[in-house]
């Protein structure tokens, strides 16, 4: 289940996200919340310190992430990888 809320500002959006974000994990359901707004306070609503959500780096600026990520695309579009996948793949036996 995906939940995207949006509207005006100052109406409660973080708010109801956080507190859904919240019941959702409080049931044991694996819960990512993602605050988009380029002036965030998600992380405060659901209770974080000042202290560590200053320490949250947006992912346009996590060049770590970026770089796995490009990594990833340059491994999916190489046609030379696929090939050694597919000669391992053929050079398994299906069954033991
Ligand atoms: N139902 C409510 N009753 C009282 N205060 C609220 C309610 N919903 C939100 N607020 C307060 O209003 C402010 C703006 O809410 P917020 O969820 O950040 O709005 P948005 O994300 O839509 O901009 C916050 O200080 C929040 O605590
Ligand atoms: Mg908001």
């Amino acid at each position: 289940m995906k939940i995207a809320v949006s509207g005006k500002g100052g109406v409660g959006k973080t708010l109801i996200a956080g507190g859904l974000a919240y019941a959702f994990s409080k049931k044991g359901l694996k819960t990512i919340a993602i605050d988009a707004d380029p002036s965030p306070n998600l992380a405060l609503t659901l209770g974080l310190s000042p202290e560590e959500a200053n320490k949250i780096l947006p992912i346009s600026e996590n060049k770590a992430l970026i770089e796995q990520i490009l990594d990833i695309q340059a491994f999916i579009a190489s046609p030379l990888r696929w090939m050694t996948l597919f000669t391992i793949f053929l050079s398994k036996p299906l069954l033991a």
